[in-house]
């Protein structure tokens, strides 16, 4: 049984334990149904006091009914259930009372907690708004614009928060339900107030204008997210039409958003996160403690390690070449985080213990004790053998060895290193306290256990791990070769960079593909397109090549795809660059570009690609080609990721597509694996 019920004298202690986190499974729906069908019929029951068993209030819906066909009895008639019971209850809040957790919590006529609990509606998060009342109850606690931020937001707040706003009625900072038996004994001796539901809008009804702030300042920038804008209706309706009306709107909302394209594709990803830090192939294997890290380099990439070790609690040795470098690394780490003092993101000690758990070496003898060590020099082989055989020497004999380079094989860097099954890829992306993404990239001769451990590292660092093969590019960078060669593809074939970039910031990128290389600098890649051709390999970027030669490197030199004014951000779109692609595509055939055809002449050969890398096995599942794309390169959650939103589309369709471009030389035939998926409609 998941629901328990004891006695306190006149009050009823109603105990919810359903493992791990107190979900709303239908058990648990219909076991609190019916203990206020039992308690109602009990005369020596005055009050109820509804607490949870384990780490947490309850936390949720059910994860494993997303969607299913929704069993009955349903959240709304719980809650009803509650709210119409003829004894009032109260719910005691410890760890998370969230969503639907939150929605019994409304239903009760009293909310106490813990003052660490927290209290939300995250639902927007899984492109739902809260579907069993969140939105109509809330403002009569909180009032309106306070309802329309946790709403919209979906980010909870703290207890102690919650009192302040009305959400909660007291709070304790232990014994929870000690505490809360006094406390409820002495209420329900008071007149009781009404229920939540019956009860007028908290504080002063907003005017139109009003709202249209609210709405401005909480909606997020993307206007095709569905979700927070059908959120804040529904509080608006809330707080404007009567009760029934309001709570059928929120109802018929959440049932529509449900079905939704974008509600599959978030949680899509939000599986797919949950996963990433177990995959199967690991359970079971044992890890290693990370207490001390070495990071060689201490540059863009190196310093950025540190950080994101350091905020995970783990003490670094940052070892560079000379004492000058050092200083500069050392430099980059304490004014990045006391740029994050100043924007009030962390304290001023945080940011102090933060530095001085980073120790300065310029002597390889410094890493003799440390657990990892993460090799960020320049991306050259030799340099970076030479590193991994002064590592070699130095570390312990079970110390984890991890590159951070980008092209490079690291089979070929691991060549020489003694006991070569602790040598793995770990690499991140820039700047590395804040981008999620963490490829991991093990080599023929990597342990499960440096496996497993570079996994458990990537959850404490709080990154996205995906494991990915050894290729050029491993899984991400691999793919946006793909897309910058057919970004150029477009223009020669008569499109502008501008149209290009605006196309696929219509598709829901933050950037187009020239707009994100002259941010970052067309030299970088370049760079890899010089050791690609090295290796014989093919490379398509005829005009960035130029543009390279010409010293357009991008914002940093006031030119790139674009031109700029000195210490101006803005892209003008550039005669110089026209003349470049006239010349470049004398003999291309030209055609009219609608921003649909963009797209897809962008985003399908990218799909075609991860097919690609999934049928080579350098991608474990395609929902790890979702996790790089969104995590990595700004990818919109709302599609999914690549792959998701390819089935979401139809993978018959994208194949259709992709002849009808491959005709005209447009883009590579679909591949074997992307054939198959079009026959059975999944990857
Ligand atoms: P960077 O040029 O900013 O930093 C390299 C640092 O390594 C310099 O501070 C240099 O003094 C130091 N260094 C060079 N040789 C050394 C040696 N023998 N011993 C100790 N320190 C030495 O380069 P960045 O951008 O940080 O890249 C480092 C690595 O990370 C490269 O392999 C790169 O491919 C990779 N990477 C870079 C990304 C980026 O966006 N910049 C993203 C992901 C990986």
């Amino acid at each position: 049984m998941n629901i328990a019920i004891e006695r306190s004298g006149a009050i009823a202690i109603v105990q919810v334990d359903n493992p791990p986190v107190n979900a709303l499974s239908r058990e648990v729906r219909s076991g609190l149904i019916a203990a206020v069908q039992t308690l109602d019929a009990d005369p020596s029951v005055q009050a109820v006091l509804l607490t949870c068993a384990g780490r947490t209030f309850i936390a949720g819906a059910d994860v494993n009914e997303f969607g299913k066909p929704p069993q009955a009895p349903h959240l709304p008639e719980v809650i009803a259930a509650i709210e119409q019971a003829a004894k009032p209850w109260a719910a005691a809040i410890h760890g998370s009372a969230l969503g639907g957790g939150l929605e019994v919590a409304l239903a009760c006529r009293f909310r106490v907690a813990l003052a660490n609990a927290q209290l939300g509606v995250p639902e927007v998060n899984l492109g739902l708004v809260p579907g069993a009342g969140g939105c109509v109850r809330l403002p009569r606690l909180v009032g309106a614009r306070k309802a329309a931020e946790m709403v919209v937001k979906g980010s909870p707040i703290k207890a102690p928060a919650a009192l302040d706003v009305g959400l909660v009625d007291a709070v304790f900072e232990n014994d929870l339900q000690q505490n809360a038996l006094t406390w409820l004994s002495a209420v329900v001796e008071q007149p009781l107030p009404a229920p939540v539901l019956q009860r007028s809008v908290a504080g002063a009804a907003l005017s139109s204008e009003e709202w249209e702030q609210v709405a401005k300042a909480l909606l997020p920038r993307d206007k095709r997210l569905q979700a927070p804008a059908m959120a804040l209706e529904c509080v608006k309706r809330a707080c404007e039409a009567p009760v029934a009306e309001a709570q059928a709107f929120e109802r018929e909302t959440f049932l529509s958003l449900r079905g939704s394209a974008q509600a599959r594709a978030l949680r899509h990803v939000f599986f797919a996160e949950r996963g990433a830090t177990r995959p199967p192939e690991i359970k079971g294997v044992d890890t290693k403690e990370i207490q001390l890290a070495g990071v060689v380099g201490g540059g863009t990439m190196g310093a950025g390690i540190a950080m994101a070790l350091r905020d995970a609690g783990i003490n670094v040795v940052l070892m560079e070449r000379d004492a000058e470098s050092l200083q500069r690394g050392l430099d980059r780490i304490s004014t990045t985080y006391q740029s994050s003092v100043k924007r009030g993101r962390i304290s001023a000690e945080t940011a102090e213990a933060r530095i001085a758990g980073v120790r300065g070496v310029t002597d390889y003898t410094g890493l003799a004790e440390v657990d990892l060590v993460i090799e960020a020099v320049f991306e050259d082989l030799q340099v970076k053998r030479d590193v991994f055989a002064q590592l070699s020497a130095v570390c312990r004999l079970d110390a984890i060895l991890a590159t951070n380079t980008s092209y490079l094989d690291p089979a070929a860097i691991a060549h020489g290193v003694v006991a070569p099954e602790r040598f793995i890829g770990l690499h991140f992306f820039s700047p590395a306290q804040i981008m999620k993404l963490l490829e991991i990239v093990p080599t023929a001769q990597t342990s499960m256990q440096t496996l497993a451990t570079s996994f458990a590292l990537a959850a404490k660092l709080r990154k996205i791990p995906v494991r990915a093969g050894i290729c050029d590019g491993f899984i991400g960078n691999r793919i946006l070769r793909v897309l910058r060669a057919q970004a150029e593809r477009v223009l020669l074939a008569g499109a502008t960079p501008s149209q290009v970039d605006a196309a696929m910031r219509a598709y829901g990128m933050p950037m187009g593909p020239f707009e994100a290389q002259d941010l970052g600098g067309l030299d970088i890649a370049a760079f890899q397109r010089k050791a690609a051709k090295e290796r014989g390999e093919e490379v398509f970027a005829p005009v960035a090549e130029q543009l390279c030669e010409m010293g357009r490197l991008g914002q940093k030199t006031n030119g790139g795809w674009y031109d700029y004014e000195p210490g101006e951000r803005k892209a003008i779109e550039s005669a110089v660059v026209a003349d470049v692609i006239a010349k470049v595509s004398a003999d291309v055939a030209k055609q009219a570009w609608t921003e649909q055809d963009i797209i897809d002449c962008l985003v399908l050969p990218m799909v075609n690609e991860a097919a690609l890398i999934l049928q080579e096995g350098i991608a474990q599942r395609s929902a790890d080609v979702d996790l790089v794309e969104i995590h990595g390169y700004g990818f919109p959650r709302w599609r999914g990721g690549l792959l998701q939103d390819a089935v979401e589309r139809g993978v018959g369709e994208v194949v259709e597509r992709l002849r009808h471009f491959a005709a005209v030389g447009m883009t590579p035939e679909p591949c074997q694996k992307l054939l198959a998926v079009a026959e059975t409609g999944t990857f």
